[in-house]
């Protein structure tokens, strides 16, 4: 009962990359916080990174077999990747879309997601709280 948190390019450097827009956390922040909350409901969490746009390809796959939940930060592959959205139309579980900042309020091309027509649900602008609270909405659909 593992739920794979999955990132895309330039996440490595989530509290050093404009802070002013994703905050002073880390990553390793944003896997202690959902590692917590997964706990509470009986689920581990894996988190992992790339900024290789196969490699997650690949990870996605693997989370076919490993995994019984995604939540993913595309970055900027959100608004461009075609090849992400079908290796998610693979996946059965869950997927919840998680974006630290409020792509909304952003330039018009962070306004479209390729990812979204398959995710489950979608999160932004809620800073790495959203990535806890998608953890804490897949446990409950997988109640
Ligand atoms: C992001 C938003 C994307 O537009 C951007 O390219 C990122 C991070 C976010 O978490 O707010 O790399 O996904």
């Amino acid at each position: 009962k593992t739920i794979h948190i999955l990132n895309g390019p330039n996440l490595n450097l989530l509290g050093q990359r404009q802070p002013e827009i994703y905050g002073a956390d880390t990553l390793a922040d944003v896997e202690r916080n959902c590692a917590a909350v997964a706990a509470e409901a009986g689920f581990a969490v894996k988190l992992l990174q790339t900024n290789w746009e196969g490699q997650m390809i690949d990870w996605i796959h693997e989370a076919r077999q490993t995994a019984c939940g995604i939540v993913i930060n595309p970055g900027a592959w959100t608004h461009t990747s075609v090849a992400i959205l079908d290796a998610l139309n693979t996946f059965e579980g869950p997927v919840i879309e998680c974006h630290i900042s409020n792509v909304h309020k952003r330039e018009p091309f962070r306004h479209h997601s390729y990812v979204s027509l398959r995710a489950d649900g979608v999160i932004a602008g809620l800073g790495i709280e959203g990535y806890a609270l998608a953890v804490r909405r897949i446990c409950s659909l997988l109640g």
